[in-house]
């Protein structure tokens, strides 16, 4: 009795000379107030904060399946939760947080990936837009659901650069280029931590997954990853770079070895680059149980070494493998983890409290009334069109004999006037499929989300006959649907033929060695054409889909990935002509699993082949041409662009010139428009090898028809510099070729010398 005396009286003790702390911590700097915090804290507490749990139970009450997570929180056991949502949610839990002893609040997280409330394209799918501001706005939005909603942290961005398409992972990142992924890398946080942590409508970003997570071999999803420094730095690293540059709270480590050590012990990437090169000054979460993973990847012996392994690595908070919270305290007594690096990790963490504004009001994003009005917003919802359109990708558009569209012939955009339209195909209907991974359920989904049916309905007057047939499943053998498909192509004038993957054939642990589209889908699209109708096939897709058959033969090609809550309207603004296509890929699409990794930004080797038909002892495939179906960059319009001949300021340059490269583009067809003007340059002859084009600079501009305008890139020697044979980041005087075209496959290139 006496002994719960004198610990009631020291604990309140404790809570008075710590509020006296955090009020006269107002005028401290963040750094000053951290510390205050932490010198009143015990060594499990501090421990407490690397902790991070999932929310496995109900807001009503606790539902534990490992212990009293509840209780645990009461006791200073847990910095951060992950998956829990809701202002009332997170309310509850706050409120225990509260009861703790030192009364730190806790940080929720959650992955917002592509939206919250209102879903947006999918991230690889944005990435097509090359739309930066539109990318941040995207992101913003993203942020004010989620916060409106008790959310204080997203697990966002991926930056991870992904040149394998068969990691289903490709499609929650910005494709494979270093330099598209670095620029939407930083409009991704911007918008994510929008004016700056502290604000009610900032969440924290999270660059993830540190690093090289994309290389994972074979394109198998958290498998070993094994490249070369240079390529690490010069390939995989920029975008996380460009994310910490633009402020990003946090980073998580990856699942994968590099190089044989785990991401998540890795000194190198966490110590050395990260906090020590790049100077970062925010915390590092593990991700999903990766601390505890260690022990299958064969580089700790139990949970015990892996927690010791992944502290002194610079990881700072566990995410759910619970080996911090089990060893850390016997790993400090034991003086295998010293003081120094838990209090450095709590610091991080409790700064980023602080930052968050947490310490003032731990129930800062708790309030109702926001969440209310969030939820539904008009013009979130309004944005998600918009940037759905900007991603759609128009891969082939041709003439068809009785099109009955396209002033110009070819067969898209079609009429609004269109009598008799077929809709065919598993996905024309479907529902929650238009999110694609990486979103939320809402009991009111069926009535939110616009399929393709409802989009095209929405468009049409009511004198056009809509005919519907399923045809077949996503990933079916079943082709009984086929007679009524084909009956109803067949009275039709045109066919929207709506077919791809199942949504969750892409995304985390997704990974194929099967692009093709799944199941029947290609038989049916071949019954469909054998009809003579005018056909436009739409690929929904988390990744690039094999589809040669199709994009051989079927008149129109539309990828549509998977565009969210208004993907309806925006697939249909885009047939019916509302929205002139300027999507461009930001990725390679290959023409057979065969060829991945396939890129375009690769070495020339010593034999390089001179065109698809060289193979004679020359870097080829005996049976398959080098080049890939769709270029990384390819996309067209319902308009044409033509390029003027490239010209430079000067062919000969000193260190300190700029080169100026312009180019003038002409809108010749019969739409207004945008292009994507894109320039890359090629050192030809390094210390070390060079790619063979390397995107530097892109201008997305918007021309009416029968409109010219010139475009003009600025370059400097920084602009050419690379990691050299001893890791050096710098320039070589030598030639260069300046590049530009509307992709990576179609450029002309024009040569200069540049001088030291
Ligand atoms: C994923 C992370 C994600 C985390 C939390 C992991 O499996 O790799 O990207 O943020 O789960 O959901």
């Amino acid at each position: 009795m006496m002994k719960r005396n004198f610990l009631k009286c020291q604990s309140l003790l404790v809570f008075v000379v710590a509020q006296v702390m955090f009020c006269t911590a107002q005028k401290k700097t963040v750094d000053q107030k951290a510390d205050s915090v932490l010198q009143l804290m015990t060594l499990d507490e501090k421990i407490g904060q690397m902790n991070q749990y999932n929310g496995d139970w109900a807001a009503t009450g606790p539902i534990t399946k490992d212990g009293d997570k509840q209780s645990q929180i009461r006791n200073g056991r847990v910095g951060s939760m992950l998956n829990v949502t809701g202002t009332a949610h997170t309310r509850t839990l706050q409120e225990i947080a509260m009861q703790s002893r030192m009364k730190i609040p806790l940080l929720f997280g959650q992955d917002i990936i592509h939206g919250y409330r209102t879903i947006f394209p999918l991230p690889l799918a944005e990435a097509a837009s090359w739309d930066l501001p539109a990318i941040e706005k995207s992101a913003r939005i993203a942020a004010t659901e989620a916060s409106a909603a008790g959310v204080h942290w997203t697990f966002a961005p991926m930056v991870d650069i992904a040149r394998d398409p068969r990691w289903g992972r490709v499609m929650e990142g910005a494709g494979e280029d270093t330099y598209l992924g670095s620029l939407i890398a930083a409009a991704r946080v911007k918008g994510f931590q929008g004016k700056g942590l502290g604000n009610t409508d900032a969440v924290m970003a999270c660059a993830k997954h540190f690093a090289a997570y994309g290389a994972a071999v074979g394109g198998r999803d958290y498998n070993s990853v094994d490249m070369s420094l240079r390529q690490l730095y010069e390939v995989y690293l920029p975008p996380f770079k460009a994310a910490a540059d633009a402020g990003a709270a946090t980073f998580m480590n990856s699942f994968n070895d590099l190089n044989g050590i785990p991401a998540t012990a890795n000194k190198l990437l966490q110590r050395y680059i990260l906090k020590g090169q790049w100077n970062f000054k925010g915390f590092v979460v593990s991700d999903w149980g990766s601390v505890g993973e260690m022990i299958n990847h064969g580089y700790a012996k139990n949970n015990y070494e892996a927690a010791m392994l992944a502290a002194n690595a610079g990881s700072d908070m566990d995410m759910e493998s619970r080996s911090y919270i089990k060893n850390l305290a016997t790993l400090v007594k034991e003086g295998k983890v010293k003081m120094a690096v838990i209090d450095e990790a709590v610091k991080r963490i409790l700064k980023k409290k602080f930052e968050m504004g947490l310490f003032d009001d731990p129930y800062k994003f708790c309030n109702e009334t926001r969440e209310k009005q969030q939820w539904d917003n008009a013009d979130n919802i309004n944005f998600s069109r918009e940037i759905a359109k900007k991603s759609i990708v128009l891969l082939k558009n041709d003439a068809f004999r009785s099109a009955p569209g396209g002033d110009s012939g070819v067969l898209l955009p079609l009429s609004k006037q269109t009598k008799n339209i077929a809709l065919i195909g598993p996905l024309v209907k479907a529902v929650r499929d238009n999110l694609g991974f990486w979103s939320y359920s809402w009991p009111d989904d069926t009535a939110r989300i616009v399929t393709l049916w409802n989009g095209v309905q929405n468009k049409l007057s009511n004198t056009a006959t809509m005919l519907y047939a399923k045809g077949c499943n996503i990933n079916d053998t079943s082709k009984n649907g086929f007679e009524e498909a084909i009956a109803v192509a067949k009275q039709s004038d045109v066919v929207i033929l709506s077919v791809g993957e199942a949504p969750d054939m892409t995304g985390e642990a997704k990974s194929r060695s099967n692009l093709h589209l799944p199941g029947v889908q290609e038989d049916l699209i071949k019954a469909i054409m054998a009809t003579g109708k005018p056909v436009v096939v739409l690929i929904s897709a988390g990744r690039p889909l094999v589809f040669n058959w199709i994009a051989d033969n079927v008149p129109a090609v539309v990828y549509t990935w998977w565009l969210g809550t208004q993907a309806g309207n925006a697939i249909a603004d885009v047939l019916f002509g509302d929205y002139n296509p300027s999507g461009r890929l930001p990725i390679s699409f290959p023409r057979a699993e065969g060829q991945i990794p396939i890129y375009y930004n690769h070495y020339n080797t010593g034999r390089p082949a001179r065109n698809d038909s060289d193979v004679y002892y020359v870097s080829a495939y005996t049976d398959m041409v080098n080049s890939p179906k769709f270029s990384f960059g390819y996309g067209l319009s319902y308009t044409q662009f033509k390029y003027s001949p490239v010209t430079l300021n000067k062919t000969t340059l000193h260190a300190g010139d700029k080169l100026e490269a312009s180019v003038t583009i002409t809108n010749t067809g019969n739409f207004d428009g945008e292009e994507i003007v894109q320039l890359y340059v090629r050192d030809v002859v390094g210390s070390v090898v060079r790619p063979v084009k390397e995107l530097k600079g892109f201008q997305k501009i918007m021309l009416k028809k029968g409109e010219s305008r010139e475009v003009k890139f600025m370059l400097s020697v920084n602009d050419v510099k690379f990691y050299n044979d001893a890791l050096k980041y710098d320039w070589e005087p030598g030639e260069f070729r300046i590049m530009i075209g509307p992709n990576a496959g179609n450029v002309q290139a024009k040569p200069v010398q540049w001088n030291r």
